[in-house]
């Protein structure tokens, strides 16, 4: 691929199993991102190990992924064999079931290495296996400090919800290359355990407004096979029901197959699980549900991912009923966690005023940009209308 004087842009190898031990650019690409996230969040609880990256990487059931790095130039042609080489790596994730036009991913550079034109090169790579891959859209969610500094310059995302710092190195690069702000995302952090009477009184509360129709189920790892079906149809309205603003996300196709392998790939990202749902008896079938995710190598952490109420059952406090039971589940089965992460599309109202009631605080916003790839070569500014959403773990929710 190109090289310059100083450093050379390489295609990372696919781990060949989900267990393989990490290869050098994959230590570096948690090292790198560990690193930017500190910068931003003052921890890195969000940052992902080497063997999550692996596992998420070597599994290309439902979405094809791909991985460039900046290796500093040694003369040498291969994969690179030291971790310290890498100053910067680009990751994409193509879905390959829907959202065929679409790569969702980022790029990042040490910061020792920045402003040499590194992620410029690393991103010009990129953009042309993106457009050989047919993919026509690219979006990239970018984190900011909570609140802008009186008298900073400020970016308004297209949704008229949240900003952020014009001034960021992430805001200035992603402008720089026509990228633009479609929406912005609360990332809010709840500090754990909850008292627990007052989880129990939301839980009465909210089982006393929904009624006898509505029964919570619960779960932990492995879906049930009954609850296959209702999860996918869940999952699939996640994917349209979630406020995304302007950012290109079309229907996913789920299927009960795509919820088992989803099972799958939490375990072999190294994550664990707790879900709470909602059944509702008459129908026999789930009607709302929200799942926490805790990584094995940060006992103290989980993250909130999707929460959804299916449309007919919304204004009962399902909402409320699904999470209060899962942070009942959660204090039982995982007493050692401190803290849940989550991101919500600003202008998620209903969602947010459960999550701020319960006690979650602005901990960062995210930026979430698009831009389109023409066929010639150049980066337009995207336009147009969005999820609650996901992070590097693309966009969690709830
Ligand atoms: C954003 C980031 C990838 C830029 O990498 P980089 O190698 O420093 O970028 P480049 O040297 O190619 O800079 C390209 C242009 O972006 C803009 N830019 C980048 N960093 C900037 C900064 N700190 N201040 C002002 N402009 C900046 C400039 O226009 C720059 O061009 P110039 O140097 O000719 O003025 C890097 O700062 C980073 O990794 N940040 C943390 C992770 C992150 O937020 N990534 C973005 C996710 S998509």
């Amino acid at each position: 691929m190109s090289t310059t004087p100083r450093f050379r842009i390489i295609e990372v190898s696919v781990p060949p199993s989900l267990d393989a031990e990490p290869s050098a650019a994959i230590i570096a690409r948690s090292e790198i991102e560990t690193e930017a996230l500190r910068e931003v969040l003052g921890h890195d609880d969000l940052a992902d190990p080497p063997s999550t990256i692996v596992a998420g990487l070597a599994d290309q059931r439902h979405s094809k992924k791909l991985m460039l790095a900046a290796v500093e130039d040694d003369g040498d042609t291969g994969q690179p064999r030291d971790p310290a080489q890498i100053l910067g790596y680009a990751g994409f994730m193509l879905p390959t079931d829907d959202n065929v036009h679409l790569a969702v991913g980022d790029v990042m550079v040490r910061s020792s290495a920045r402003r040499r034109g590194v992620g410029t090169a690393l991103w010009e790579a990129a953009q042309d296996r993106l457009r050989a891959e047919g993919r026509t859209t690219v979006s990239a969610w970018t984190a900011h400090a909570p609140t802008v500094r009186d008298g900073v310059e400020t970016l308004e995302a297209a949704t008229g919800v949240g900003t952020i710092a014009a001034t960021d190195a992430a805001a200035r690069f992603a402008v720089r290359h026509g990228f633009a702000l479609e929406q912005t995302e609360r990332q809010s952090t709840l500090r754990v355990p909850v008292d627990p009477s007052q989880v129990a009184a939301w839980r009465a509360e909210a089982q006393g407004k929904a009624g006898e129709d509505y029964r919570v189920v619960q779960w932990q790892e492995g879906t049930p096979a009954q609850w296959l079906e209702p999860m996918a149809e869940l999952n699939r309205r996640m994917s349209t029901d979630a406020p995304t603003g302007g950012i290109d996300f079309q229907e996913e196709t789920w299927d009960a197959e795509r919820v088992r392998h989803n099972d799958e790939h939490i375990a072999a990202r190294g994550h664990r699980y707790v879900l709470s749902a909602v059944e509702h008896v008459p129908g026999g079938t789930l009607v709302a549900y929200t799942m926490l995710v805790m990584p094995r190598a940060k006992p103290e952490v989980a993250y909130q991912e999707t929460t959804i109420v299916h449309g007919e059952h919304r204004g009962k406090r399902l909402g409320l009923l699904v999470k209060a039971a899962n942070l009942e589940l959660l204090a039982d089965a995982y007493p050692a966690v401190r803290r849940i992460h989550t991101w919500n599309a600003g202008e998620n109202d209903h969602m947010l005023a459960i999550n701020i009631r319960m006690g979650f605080e602005l901990a960062s916003v995210e930026g979430a940009w698009q831009v389109r790839l023409d066929a010639s070569g150049t980066a337009d500014a995207a336009v147009g209308p969005g999820k609650e959403s996901v992070a590097s773990q693309p966009a969690p929710a709830g």
